[in-house]
């Protein structure tokens, strides 16, 4: 879709939608057009319940006196209360409800508005970015759409005040929309065409950006020790991989420390021996889902020429049953030399992500490190399909990712650690075992990260395993894989790290 922002007149052909807040009052550009068409906007509201609450759309077709095709009420809730990601939200909906009416065209009019101290322009950057994160549809393996329920929408403009502003703007949230959209591509990719092999590909494609992407292979993981990440690979005919990817985009701080991000890259979860009921196992595609978030915001942070450096690690493996396979009651020796009795080989996602911590963490001494991971079941339990739980070993930067979350509306929600979780993964035959017990199935999980996690590196576990996938529609996605954690990174590294 192409996007465009522009001032002056509105333009009175194609679809032009205004909006209206709750108590009824018309934008400026909704009330001029009142006045155009004969007062039919203030009788279609009197004769409908739209009262401009959030997320509310009324479609007046073919509008009196006007070449327009139609004019779309959106309302926008209490102007006292309006966000960003309202806007977000108005540009998401508007692009779904034209595109399945056969619209090609759209003005969106941006007046009278203000939220979070932004300004108008920078709010109708806003909604261009909700429109293009809600384009985004995973039809790669569809052979047979019907033009009619292709999308119809080709181009978007904005109408506010600053369109050079609005551009501007619009341009670094284009890049990170890329990056969302490249993560839910990378989730949704099925399983046999998606492996570590072909997933440690993928990241090439970010060379051009000027990342320097490294991939070990197993014999280079062997000599390195990776024995926790290559039992779960063990059974799988797929080779598994490590993959590094690293932005210098603050090469004058390059003394500074990177930021670490490490991703849970399981290409297909069948729980090897320890195997899952067949009911849904196809979900287990997503389970690379916390690395397919690092490679977005890989994506998001280079496309952008964010000033910073940053370091995504992925470990990649399919944990499948055979003759191979590793068995409950092995017991591995990780790279860090702690040694793991392997009592479910379900619970492989914490084995994959001990060894690349404890890599990434003596290679390049990150100033912090923030894995993402669909590690637990539990974390469903725990806090559902809206909110990520986080676990960490600092205050400072969980309240941060907490903020930046509600800027960007994915939400964290932190959860303990402390010593009392921890004893429940000590085993009898080695220095620990891979579950706890029946309870606090996410905190455990989390305490087992947590032990290779040296001298108090500032570290985040957050577990994604309820928000990567949506069953349901949402206004700036659809249902499937949501890209959740690249914007709410990539935010958390603009806000505080960024030169
Ligand atoms: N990939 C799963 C976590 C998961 C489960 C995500 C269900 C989404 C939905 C992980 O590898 C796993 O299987 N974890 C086990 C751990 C258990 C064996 C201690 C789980 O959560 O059941
Ligand atoms: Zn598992
Ligand atoms: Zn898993």
């Amino acid at each position: 879709m192409k996007f465009s922002f522009i001032s002056g007149n509105v333009p009175t052909t194609a679809a032009l939608v205004v909006t209206v807040y709750e108590d009824g009052e018309l934008s400026p550009t909704a009330g001029a057009m009142d006045k155009a068409c004969g007062g039919k906007i203030l009788r279609a509201m009197e004769n409908s319940r739209f009262k401009g609450k959030s997320g509310e759309l009324l479609d007046i077709l073919a509008p009196a006196n006007l070449d327009n095709s139609r004019i779309l009420l959106a309302g926008l809730g209490k102007k006292s209360a309006l966000k960003v990601v309202d806007l977000e939200n108005l540009g998401g909906r508007v692009y779904k409800e034209l595109s399945g009416k056969g619209e090609t065209e759209v003005c969106i009019a941006i007046d009278g508005l203000s939220a979070e101290g932004k300004d108008e322009a920078v709010l109708a950057a806003h909604v261009s970015h909700g429109a293009l994160l809600r384009s985004y549809r995973f039809d790669t393996y569809k052979t047979n759409i019907k033009p009619e329920s292709m999308p119809s929408l080709k181009a978007m403009t904005v109408h506010c005040a600053s369109p050079e502003n609005a551009q501007t703007t619009f341009e670094k949230l284009e890049k990170v929309a890329q990056g969302v959209l490249f993560t839910r591509q990378l989730v949704s990719e099925p399983p046999n065409r998606l492996y570590p092999e072909s997933f440690a590909e993928q990241a090439k494609e970010l060379e051009a950006m000027g990342v320097k992407v490294t991939v070990l292979g197993e014999a280079e993981m062997a000599d390195l020790g990776m024995n926790a990440l290559l039992a779960v690979g063990m059974g799988s005919a797929r080779d598994s991989k490590v993959v590094i990817m690293e932005w210098n985009g603050a090469p004058e701080s390059r003394e500074q420390k990177p930021l670490a991000f490490v991703g849970k890259g399981v290409t297909f979860d069948t729980g090897g021996i320890s195997l899952k009921p067949a009911a849904g196992m196809e979900d287990m595609k997503f389970d690379m889902g916390g690395a397919g978030t690092v490679y977005g915001l890989m994506k998001a942070l280079a496309g952008r020429k964010a000033k910073v450096n940053v370091i995504g690690a992925c470990g990649l493996a399919e944990n499948m049953p055979s003759g191979n396979a590793q068995r409950p009651g092995d017991i591995v020796r990780s790279y860090s030399g702690k040694t793991i009795e392997v009592l479910n080989t379900d619970a492989e996602g914490r084995l994959v992500l001990a060894d690349v911590l404890s890599y990434v963490q003596e290679k390049y001494k990150p100033r912090l490190i923030i894995d993402l991971a669909t590690l637990t079941g539990a974390i469903l339990v725990a806090l559902g399909n809206d909110i990520a739980g986080i676990f960490s070993n600092s205050d400072d930067i969980s309240s941060k990712l907490v903020t930046a979350g509600e800027a960007v509306d994915e939400r964290v929600w932190r959860l303990p650690l402390a010593d009392c979780y921890d004893k429940l993964i000590d085993s009898e035959a080695a220095d620990m075992k891979n579950i706890g017990g029946r309870f606090a199935g996410s905190i455990t999980a989390a305490q087992f990260l947590q032990r290779f996690i040296e001298n108090g590196t500032p570290w985040v576990h957050i577990d994604i395993a309820g928000v990567a996938w949506s069953a349901k529609d949402k206004p700036i996605s659809e249902k499937g894989a949501t890209g959740f954690g690249v914007r709410l990174l990539e935010r958390f590294v603009a806000d505080n790290y960024e030169a």
